[in-house]
């Protein structure tokens, strides 16, 4: 396992990417699971909750996720592939970040419940209904497969303070 680079919007080769549609993947390796193990230990390290293979400039249909409160028992779940489906007309607002979009937070409305179907670690078929923060997780994570961001749902102005703070972050560190 290793902990990778997380691509940033700041940086314009890193957006290039972020803004690529991620591509299906063919079957669960043995090979996919070691960037499964990688996006795992670099979102821990990072610490994010969620993160899409995209961000570490693999564009392909893979997101990784752990929900668990701090204190609790790590939960590492694992998608492939994952498809969205069924969504609730009951939306729900949620102050939204990103590992992508240092230090930004600003507020998404998606909808409160929607099913998901994807293959887990094992490469098995789930299908599952997602609320709460999973819902939001879940339709954040796969915006990245789309190649689009948290702050492409915001107005322009709140999308160029998103860029602002992230070059300004980048000078300091
Ligand atoms: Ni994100």
């Amino acid at each position: 396992m290793a902990i990778r680079r997380i691509l940033t919007i700041d940086n314009a080769a890193d957006l290039a990417t972020l803004k690529k549609i991620s591509t299906p993947v063919e079957a669960v390796t043995d090979e996919v699971r070691a960037l499964m193990d990688d996006m795992l230990e670099t979102m821990y390290d990072a610490p994010g909750i969620g993160l899409a293979a995209v961000q570490i400039g693999e564009p392909v249909r893979i997101i990784v996720m752990d929900l668990a409160r701090e204190g609790e028992e790590p939960a590492p779940r694992y998608f492939v592939n994952p498809e969205l489906f069924d969504p609730s007309e009951e939306l729900f607002v949620y102050e939204e970040g990103c590992l992508s979009v240092p230090e930004y937070f600003d507020a998404v409305e998606r909808p409160a419940r929607i099913k998901v179907r994807y293959l887990n670690y094992q490469g098995e078929p789930v299908v599952e209904e997602a609320e709460g923060l999973f819902a939001v997780c879940i339709q954040h994570e796969m915006d990245h497969l789309e190649g689009v961001l948290f702050i492409d749902h915001l107005s322009r102005l709140r999308r160029d303070r998103a860029m602002a703070k992230a070059k300004k972050v980048r000078r300091v560190a």
